[in-house]
């Protein structure tokens, strides 16, 4: 399949996941969609526009500093912010370890709703709280 990002050669990345066979990837790639491919059965239910957090996974490691907006707003109200990340709102780097805190097996629900290739709403990107010199 083509992406119409034909000009840069993808980075190819690992990323762990806890209970998992690792997830191959390309770095700048959304986070659910390629835990979705890599075997992880992760929710998205709302389709990946940052509204219904069940795409929440918590790092271990290489958690990104760069948080979307709207990732911060959502964790901001339903009090996740400094607990969980939203994937569908991630683009995978180098260097991630983590757990997908709610699949269709532990939860009984369908995954949702396919999330498109891009992060939705279009990215504005802040600073996750406690990220740099906090650290
Ligand atoms: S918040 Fe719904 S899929 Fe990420």
């Amino acid at each position: 399949m083509l992406f119409g990002m034909t000009q840069n050669i993808p980075q190819h990345i690992t990323v762990q996941v806890e209970g998992f066979a690792d997830v191959a990837a390309h770095a700048g790639e959304r986070l659910v969609l390629a835990l979705e491919r890599g075997g992880v059965d992760i929710l998205h239910r709302c389709g990946g526009v940052a509204r219904c957090t069940t795409c929440r996974v918590s790092f271990q490691e290489g958690e990104p500093d760069a948080m979307t907006l709207a990732e911060y707003d959502k964790l901001a109200e339903k009090e996740l912010l400094g607990q969980a990340r939203l994937s569908c709102q991630i683009e995978c780097a180098p260097g991630m370890r983590l757990s997908a805190l709610q699949t269709a097996a532990s939860t009984g629900l369908e995954p949702g709703k396919a999330p498109a290739e891009a992060i939705e709403p279009a990215p504005e990107w802040t600073t996750r709280p406690g990220a740099s010199t906090e650290g």
